[in-house]
């Protein structure tokens, strides 16, 4: 009868606990804005360049392996003084350049990039040297 009563006073004490700590679960989301990225630009981008949407990469590599695809093409330049870039999915050339390719299409700094970066919270120290483009003020749809 004890036990019993325990087991119950135990589980009153979970649920309670719970229900108590649920808007603190629930604002973690809140709180810590979802990267809200914009690829508008970038889609337009390339259907302008090569009538279709394409990243450099298929985009589930590029997501994972955009950093080292970028050290690639810096080692490349600086060393080799090589340019050029055919993409393994499309055999598209593509110039190897941070300002100069990538931020052609992904036109914002501030609405692509930095949206995943914030969030995981990393700071890639390119922008010290390299030119991020100018943001244009536009309404936030
Ligand atoms: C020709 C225009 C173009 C160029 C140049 C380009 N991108 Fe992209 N990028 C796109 C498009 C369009 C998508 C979306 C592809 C899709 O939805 O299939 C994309 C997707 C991505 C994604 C994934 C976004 C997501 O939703 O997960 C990353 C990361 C990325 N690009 C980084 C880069 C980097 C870094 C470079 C330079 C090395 C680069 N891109 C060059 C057009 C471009
Ligand atoms: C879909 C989300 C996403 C987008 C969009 C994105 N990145 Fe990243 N990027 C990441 C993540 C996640 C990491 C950290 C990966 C890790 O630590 O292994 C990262 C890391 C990097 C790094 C290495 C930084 C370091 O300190 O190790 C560079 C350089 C970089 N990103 C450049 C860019 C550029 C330039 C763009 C815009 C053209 C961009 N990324 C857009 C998710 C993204
Ligand atoms: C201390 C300054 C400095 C920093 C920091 C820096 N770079 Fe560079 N980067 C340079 C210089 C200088 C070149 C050579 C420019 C050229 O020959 O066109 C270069 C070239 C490159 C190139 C090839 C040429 C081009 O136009 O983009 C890429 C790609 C590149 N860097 C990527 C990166 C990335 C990614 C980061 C951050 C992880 C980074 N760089 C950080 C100075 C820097």
């Amino acid at each position: 009868m004890r036990l019993y009563n325990g087991g119950l006073i135990i589980t009153g004490i979970v649920v309670f606990l719970a229900l108590a700590t649920f808007p603190f679960y629930y604002n973690i989301g809140k709180a810590n804005a979802k990267p809200d990225i914009k690829l508008e630009p970038a889609i337009k981008m390339s259907e302008e360049r090569y009538g279709k949407k394409q990243c450099v990469e298929p985009k589930e590599w590029i997501r994972r392996e955009h950093m080292v695809l970028l050290n690639h093409w810096r080692d490349a330049v600086v060393r080799d003084e090589n340019r050029g870039y055919l993409s393994t999915d499309t055999g598209t050339r593509f110039n190897m350049s941070l300002q100069n390719e990538c931020m052609q299409c992904h036109s914002s700094k501030k609405n692509f990039c930095d949206q995943c970066h914030n969030y995981m919270a990393v700071k890639p120290f390119c922008w010290d040297c390299h030119i991020a483009p100018t943001e244009k003020e536009e309404a936030r749809s």
